[in-house]
């Protein structure tokens, strides 16, 4: 039997290319004692991933070329000899792009396959949906009345956001790329509103859409999004900088005009990264199923068909292609 698995074959500058990365079949191995062995199902392509393919320092340890990519997984055990894990069990772990993976059971977790759908664990109720819970309610702690905005609306995390916002009582302002996902984020999710960057209007949208200014700010993107919405800050309202995708394929950082009503509103701005907040994520994860499993979480995923697909797929989610949280069905 073969391995399929994704490597990087190279550091890209600016863009990523499909070029960046390897195909290729290795020999599977056979687990040693205290080893499992895994047939990956699911794997989850997310932005960070773009950071870990830099050179350069990041808050994530870089990506060796010649490496296989790293990244989320749910799986199968199909050969173990730890005696944590039998066959048959599903299992989230780290096992990165390929078809099969072998651990000695660190940061491997059972996960209870039969009231959800494997690959929400990935999602809704993984890494993504805390990272949403931990940005809104333990930075930003908005208020009923509120009014919420957050950035990449319908993906993986900007979608959770918004819906965690409503449930709170607050307004719930999406900005997104193109009517499609707007529409999406507003009937389907609930929003009160979403503002189509690419329709070549924003200031005067995102003014028209927000009459009480915002009191919280969910960052996701970066850029020229992040000006026009420094302008519309409350005074002592809150943003919580979660990303930055709009900067992590350019060459030429974007310089930030409107830093200035930081001290004119007396914004507080914090950044984090949800692996550092270990402590929230047993409160937030059942909080999150209970939500999902009520219908008032919903969510959607846009899914590669095919390890040899992922490449295609994660440069798709940089430009914008997934509705969702993207994944590929590996098996
Ligand atoms: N801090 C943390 O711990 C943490 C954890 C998870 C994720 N994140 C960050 O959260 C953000 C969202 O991640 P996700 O997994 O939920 O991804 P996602 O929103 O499902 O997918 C990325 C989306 O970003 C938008 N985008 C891409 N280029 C853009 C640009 N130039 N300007 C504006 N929007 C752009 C696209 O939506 P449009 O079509 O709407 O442009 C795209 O669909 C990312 O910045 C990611 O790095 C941070």
């Amino acid at each position: 039997m073969k391995n399929r698995r994704v490597l990087l074959a190279s550091r890209p500058t600016g863009w990523v290319s499909e070029e960046n990365f390897k195909v290729e079949d290795a020999p599977l191995p056979s687990p040693a004692d205290g080893e499992v062995l895994v047939k990956n199902l699911w794997l989850s392509l997310d932005p960070y991933m773009r950071g870990r393919m830099n050179e350069g320092k990041s808050y994530a340890a870089k990506q060796e070329i010649g490496e296989v990519m790293l990244g989320g997984t749910v799986a199968e055990v199909i050969e173990s000899k730890n005696p944590k894990f039998a066959q048959g069990d599903k299992v989230l772990g780290m096992l990165g792009w390929q078809q099969y993976g072998m651990s000695d059971g660190k940061g491997l977790n059972k996960i209870d396959a039969s009231r959800v759908p494997m690959s929400a664990y990935l999602g809704v109720l993984g890494m993504p949906g805390v990272t949403a819970w931990v940005g809104l309610l333990d930075i930003c702690q908005p208020k009923a009345g509120e009014t919420v905005v957050v950035s990449a609306a319908s993906g993986a995390v900007g979608s959770v956001v918004g819906q965690i916002a409503k449930l709170k009582g607050c307004r719930a302002v999406g900005i997104a790329g193109g009517r499609q996902k707007c529409d999406y984020v507003v009937e389907e999710l609930g929003f009160d509103a979403c503002v189509d960057y690419k329709a070549g209007a924003l200031n005067d949208d995102l003014k028209a859409a927000l009459p009480k200014g915002i009191d919280c700010y969910f960052e996701n993107v970066g850029g020229e999004i992040l000006d026009a919405v420094l302008r519309r800050m409350n005074p002592f309202s809150r943003i919580a900088v979660c990303g930055l995708i709009s900067q992590y394929n350019v060459t030429e950082p974007y310089g930030v005009k409107a830093f200035q009503s930081i001290l004119v509103n007396r914004i507080r701005l914090q950044g984090f990264i949800v692996s550092d907040r270990t402590e929230l994520w047993a409160r937030a994860l059942p909080e999150l199923a209970g939500w999902v499993a009520g219908g008032k979480i919903k969510y959607r995923e846009t899914v590669a068909q095919g390890l040899e697909n992922a490449p295609r797929a994660f440069i798709g989610l940089l430009k914008g292609e997934n509705l969702g949280k993207q994944l590929v069905k590996v098996a």
